[in-house]
């Protein structure tokens, strides 16, 4: 019944547009990050469950807070499927950083889903798997919009509108920057922010429908491969957030340094309040000025994600 080993992997993500306001119903797009991954490695253990990881070694009952949804959703696998007479060691090798907006958490659960079924031999559709991601993040998020979950499974950008889920080509040149503050940002803080100022002041949701609105426009300039619009709107999304107050120093900083240097446009990407900053460049002499201009002042994580690895047919 059982294997001797199972591996389950899993990769990062960004959110183009769409951040907070997904959380009420809005579209969004999203595009999977390879070069940021997870494995999980399962194999059997006698005695009790165990976790081997960077930030932890023991069992994992006795896991910190951190691993609150994932022990709910590997217990919560024992019991769906009647195996909780086994016992598991999960070793990760993860390089997304966490706390970054970059779906390190989804992608996690995403790894330890698709090992846990292997390890099983167990039937695993994406349905399931989505939904498995989604108890862990409730626990660690709240109120999910379920973007990530899709992402971290996703093999291509995806748009999503009224509970749609479609693949979005990037059929031109440029990159997207991915820097990090360094900080940690929480995603339940964020979202808890927004959802007060909202509550306190009902006529602030034309703004979530105005992030609303520019996904859909981001989306047919991606069709029509108007490069600077998309740059627009990043800015125009980007001023929305900022005054919902998830924008940090480091964050301000990043984006006008990118802006400066040539990106078309800069903004959050994820929750906020720490987390990392995405900025649009046309080509690579550019993106070349702009992440030495970014790392000249400090900020010196970064990642860039060519558009022309999620060309389509
Ligand atoms: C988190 O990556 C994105 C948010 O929109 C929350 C969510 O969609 O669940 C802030």
């Amino acid at each position: 019944m059982m294997t001797n080993f199972a591996i389950g992997e899993s990769h990062a993500k960004i959110i183009l547009f769409g951040e907070h306001s997904a959380v009420y119903g809005k579209g969004a797009i999203t595009l999977p990050i390879f070069k940021l991954k997870v494995s999980v490695k399962l194999t059997t253990n006698l005695k009790n469950n165990e976790i081997e990881s960077d930030i932890y070694n023991g069992s994992l009952i006795n896991a910190p807070l951190e691993f609150n949804g994932i022990k709910s959703l590997i217990f919560h696998m024992f019991k769906i499927n009647n195996l909780e007479n086994y016992f598991i060691n999960i070793k990760f090798e993860n390089n997304i950083p966490i706390g970054r907006g970059l779906g390190s958490s989804a992608a996690v659960s995403c790894a330890i889903i698709k090992a846990f079924y292997k390890f099983f031999n167990l039937d695993l559709t994406h349905s399931k798997l989505i939904s498995l991601i989604n108890i862990s993040e409730q626990i660690i998020h709240g109120n999910p919009s379920g973007i990530d979950a899709q992402t971290v499974t996703s093999e291509s950008p995806i748009f999503f509108e009224n509970n749609e889920i479609k693949k979005v080509p990037f059929n031109f040149d440029g990159d997207i920057i991915i820097t990090d503050t360094e900080k940690v940002g929480s995603t339940k803080e964020a979202v808890s922010i927004v959802r007060k100022l909202i509550d306190k002041n009902p006529e602030e949701y034309e703004l979530i429908n105005q992030l609303g609105n520019i996904v859909k426009n981001a989306k047919k300039s991606i069709d029509n491969k108007n490069i600077e619009n998309i740059g627009n709107l990043m800015n125009k999304s980007q001023n929305i957030l900022s005054y919902f107050g998830i924008s940090t120093n480091e964050i301000n900083d990043i984006i006008k340094i990118s802006n400066y240097n040539g990106a078309l446009g800069s903004k959050i990407t994820g929750s906020g309040l720490g987390g990392c900053v995405i900025s649009l460049s046309k080509d690579s002499f550019t993106t070349k000025k702009i992440i030495k201009s970014l790392q000249n002042n400090g900020y010196k994580k970064n990642w860039i994600q060519p558009l022309k690895d999620f060309e389509m047919e």
